[in-house]
């Protein structure tokens, strides 16, 4: 799966630990940075992996700032995409089947990082359920 992944000064080195994971997976990884821990703004690396998703580059999207929040309020701005903050194993799961999510927003300061591997192997693997969940997401398709 091709996976854009992009974080901030806080989420910086989960980030390049978890590329390296996807890369051991055998997914194709686009990161979009900070490629360090010097202080920057989330909003730049949000919007990267955001239009790499819109645009097609990617079919999933990974982002790290200290909360997750910061990352998936300027995501979600973006037509197309459902950034999910997920904090365990339910939100993952539920974040793809029932939202058909295609940005995981994780939290340096909330989220250890073995946890957050795991979160993220769910994330890729859990299918989208469709049925009744197809209605509302497109009733979110239609809110745009
Ligand atoms: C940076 O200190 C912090 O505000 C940011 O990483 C994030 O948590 C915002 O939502």
């Amino acid at each position: 799966m091709r996976v854009a992944i992009g974080a901030d000064h806080a989420g910086f080195e989960d980030k390049r630990r978890l590329a390296e994971v996807l890369s051991s997976w055998g997914h194709d990884v686009e990161d979009v940075g900070t490629f360090s821990s010097e202080s920057c703004d989330y909003p730049d690396f949000a919007e990267r992996v955001a239009r790499a998703v819109v645009d097609q580059r990617a079919e999933r999207g990974v982002l790290v700032c200290g909360t997750g929040i910061g990352m998936s309020i300027v995501a979600n701005k973006f037509k197309g995409v459902r950034a999910a903050v997920v904090t365990d194993a339910f939100t993952a799961e539920v974040s793809r089947g029932h939202n058909d999510a295609n940005i995981l927003c994780m939290g340096a300061r909330v989220t250890p990082l073995s946890d957050m591997e795991r979160l993220l192997r769910i994330f890729l693997e859990t299918a989208f359920e469709g049925g009744r969940h197809a209605r509302r997401v497109e009733k979110i398709n239609k809110l745009e």
